[in-house]
């Protein structure tokens, strides 16, 4: 059983990035397992809400997506919301979502778009019941050098993250 990590930027220097890995491997020393999905690694094709659906990689990553353990969702906050390519993948794959448990760090430019995952996590919680930990993680560059997270309190509450999200995600399914 699978915890999923999935990092949306598409940024070769991402940040949201960085922080998913340092999620992903916080997870791999709690001896959890973890499935990676890097939507650079990933390609997807935009949803057109039709021909779509019948796409074998859409298929596939819905799949993981269902298999989640729990969810974390690492994405750059772009316009107010979070980039494209996230809500791409939540349009692509969105029934795969129901009744899971999620959890977000976000990399963003400056401290006021602090609210800007809430039309996303409000899509997963109306649309597909899924239960939003609401203690996110949420940074600026501030909280690195280049790509290196150096940070530590952002680093702890990553590692806070993910423990509240195995805690939870077992609850609910027990
Ligand atoms: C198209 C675009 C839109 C952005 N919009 C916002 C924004 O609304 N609020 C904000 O705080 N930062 C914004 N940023 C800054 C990014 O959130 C920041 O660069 C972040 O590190 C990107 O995440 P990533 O490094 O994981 O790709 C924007 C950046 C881009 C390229």
């Amino acid at each position: 059983m699978a915890r999923l990590v999935i990092s949306c930027s598409l940024d070769p220097e991402s940040r949201s990035r960085t922080m998913a890995r340092r999620a992903a491997a916080a997870l791999v020393q709690a001896e959890e397992t973890v499935d990676w999905l890097d939507l650079q690694e990933t390609p997807l094709p935009l949803c057109d809400g039709s021909s779509v659906y019948s796409d074998a990689h859409v298929a596939a990553v819905a799949d993981r997506i269902q298999r989640g353990q729990g969810i974390l969702v690492a994405a750059p906050v772009y316009n107010f919301d979070i980039n494209a390519a996230g809500k791409n993948l939540l349009e692509l794959t969105g029934d795969a979502w129901e009744n899971q448990v999620v959890g977000f760090l976000l990399a963003a430019g400056g401290q006021s778009s602090y609210m800007s995952v809430m039309s996303f996590a409000n899509s997963l919680m109306l649309d597909y019941r899924c239960l939003i930990l609401p203690k996110f993680v949420y940074a600026t560059g501030q909280s690195f050098d280049e790509q290196e997270l150096t940070d530590p309190l952002v680093d702890a509450r990553i590692t806070e993250l993910t423990q509240t999200l195995v805690r939870v995600a077992d609850a609910v399914r027990s």
